[in-house]
């Protein structure tokens, strides 16, 4: 099983670990900002029922696939609180576009609302995702859960863990499960029909063989609770670097085994992502190998 992007190069020095807790401390700064104009911005463009304004959204790559005002002006914000603390430093973000950029420059991976169907209706499962990535591989990133008002953040090597609303901080570890038919696995699903259908197949031959599936439908959530020990497991086919960047590296750095595209992959190629506790991560992968849900699923 692969623990690190395929594509991470060992050509790049180390980073040192005063580099890794300045780029985590950015992390956080901007996953807590962002997270809190998230929050305001949400109660300005609601309509009356509860869900978005329809005037705030937008469709992307399919009429389901949303991109709201939120999401666009989030990323500018975070954009903008880079340009001034991280002047030339590149970045690559959901609305904004960019690359992962190749060798040694420093690239801030942005998702300003993962969870955008989420965020439409008002369910309580979005956040706000920033990592830092060199040379193909996360040194630092922050999930902000936006509703919950809580902050997780890791820095490679350095651990990971959750500040909560009231600033009291958590260390994270995954659960201690040793056995699949034990395992609450978390999950999600692409825009597209063709993938949809795909993916349906796979979870029916999935789902008897666990203790159950999640759909929360934020992929850098589920990966957070892969680190605080809420599910065991999280799998899903296609997502893009800014899904997994940070949340990926959290779920690393509180045990967890992971099976990661290229950094930069495009989201189309289908490609799975895993991040499952130690105990069960070899068996998860071999039953994914013969179930045929590792291969990519376009
Ligand atoms: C989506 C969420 C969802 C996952 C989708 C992603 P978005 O991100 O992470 O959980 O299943 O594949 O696209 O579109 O809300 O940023």
């Amino acid at each position: 099983m692969e623990v690190v992007p395929e594509s991470t190069t060992s050509a790049v020095p180390a980073p040192t670990p005063e580099l890794i807790t300045e780029l985590r401390c950015v992390a956080v700064h901007l996953a807590r900002t962002a997270a809190a104009h998230v929050r305001l911005r949400r109660t300005q463009v609601r309509g009356a029922a509860g869900a978005l304004r329809a005037d705030a959204v937008q469709s992307k790559s399919t009429p389901t696939d949303p991109v709201t005002v939120v999401d666009t002006e989030t990323e500018e914000l975070i954009r903008a609180l880079l340009s001034e603390s991280r002047p030339g430093e590149r970045v690559f973000g959901e609305e904004g576009g960019g690359s992962v950029g190749d060798g040694s420059q420093i690239v801030w991976v942005v998702d300003p609302i993962d969870g955008t169907v989420n965020f439409m209706y008002g369910i309580p499962a979005y956040s706000v995702s920033v990592a830092a990535m060199q040379g193909g591989r996360s040194l630092a990133g922050a999930v902000a859960d936006v509703p919950g008002d809580q902050v997780y953040s890791a820095g490679l090597g350095a651990g990971a863990e959750r500040i909560g609303s009231d600033g009291t901080v958590t260390a994270l570890r995954c659960t201690e499960v040793d056995s699949i038919s034990m395992a609450l696995l978390a999950t999600g699903f692409g825009y597209s029909a063709e993938r949809r259908a795909r993916q349906g197949q796979l979870i029916a031959e999935v789902l008897p063989r666990v203790r159950d599936i999640r759909r929360v439908g934020s992929a850098a959530l589920d990966l957070c609770m892969v680190a605080a020990g809420l599910v065991d497991a999280h799998y899903e086919h296609g997502l893009n670097t800014w899904d997994w960047a940070a949340g990926a590296l959290i779920a690393a750095e509180a045990g967890a085994r992971l099976r990661l595209p290229a950094a930069g992959t495009v989201a189309k190629t289908g490609e799975l992502v895993v991040a499952a506790a130690p105990g069960i991560a070899e068996e998860l992968m071999t039953l994914f190998d013969d179930l045929g849900v590792s291969k990519p699923v376009p």
